[in-house]
């Protein structure tokens, strides 16, 4: 049965993991899918592992609708999610609606992910939701800010910027949020939200005890020249095709004419 917001919730009732990961193409999320993976992610990653971008800035929102059309005609199953890119939506809620409308209506993704839970953001949230928009919410590590953050660095390590995390989280909840994405905080930081809050955390180098766990894919594959410290390596695809390519140039060259 195909995955609902709902049914993460009482996932995390269960006391069942949830398990998420980001797609940018059609054969990638083809296969994440029929893993039996929850959540498919089309994030705004997809800036840095499928376009070259330096960091998620850049991506325009017809770039992300156009990689989660293709993710969506391969996602039968997993609840399937979109990221709105950076000044996308932080303007006001009027324009969250827009670009969190195109996400539903064009690319037919069934909830959108923003990043930030100042009280202005948890407004724009609410305002979603009331209009029957379903949304993630992302704190901790939110790599559009990653200019005022001076890096991609784990956020959440003094007294001040942990309760700050803390009391978005909380905020994003009230808001109505039915999930966040808590990135690159300290487990114990991770922890507590997770306990206090009703819907489920999903956790990127944020410890073990979040109530699931994302990776970007490229990673969790071995894909890329870098991977940040905290994402686990399950493969080295990088290896395996840069052989496989090399096998093929041999044999085609090895072909006398
Ligand atoms: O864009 C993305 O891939 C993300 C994950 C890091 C959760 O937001």
């Amino acid at each position: 049965m195909a995955v609902t917001t709902q049914q993460l919730i009482r996932y995390k009732q269960q006391g069942r993991r949830i398990v998420a990961l980001t797609a940018w193409d059609y054969l990638i999320a083809q296969v994440l899918d029929q893993s039996g993976v929850d959540v498919i992610l089309v994030g705004d990653s997809l800036a840095m592992v499928a376009l070259g971008y330096e960091t998620t800035i850049p991506l325009t929102l017809e770039e992300i609708l156009h990689h989660a059309k293709a993710v969506r005609r391969a996602v039968k199953n997993a609840l399937l999610v979109m990221d709105l890119p950076f000044l996308s939506y932080q303007e006001d809620p009027i324009q969250a609606m827009r670009s969190a409308g195109r996400a539903l209506k064009e690319a037919g993704v069934q909830a959108v992910k923003l990043e930030g839970g100042y009280p202005e953001m948890a407004e724009t949230v609410r305002r979603l939701v009331q209009a029957g928009i379903p949304v993630m919410g992302h704190v901790g590590l939110t790599p559009q800010s990653v200019h005022q953050f001076g890096g991609f660095r784990k956020q959440g390590t003094s007294p001040e910027t942990a309760a700050r995390i803390f009391s978005e989280a909380i905020a994003l909840q009230e808001a109505g949020a039915f999930s966040i994405i808590l990135e690159h905080i300290p487990a114990d930081l991770a922890a507590q939200i997770t306990e206090k809050l009703t819907i489920p955390t999903i956790g990127i180098g944020a410890g073990e005890q979040c109530d699931g766990q994302v990776l970007v894919t490229s990673d969790l594959l071995g894909m890329g020249e870098w991977q940040p410290p905290f994402a686990k390596k399950y493969a080295n695809l990088r290896e395996t095709i840069g052989q496989a390519v090399q096998r093929y140039g041999e044999e085609v060259r090895g072909v006398e004419g």
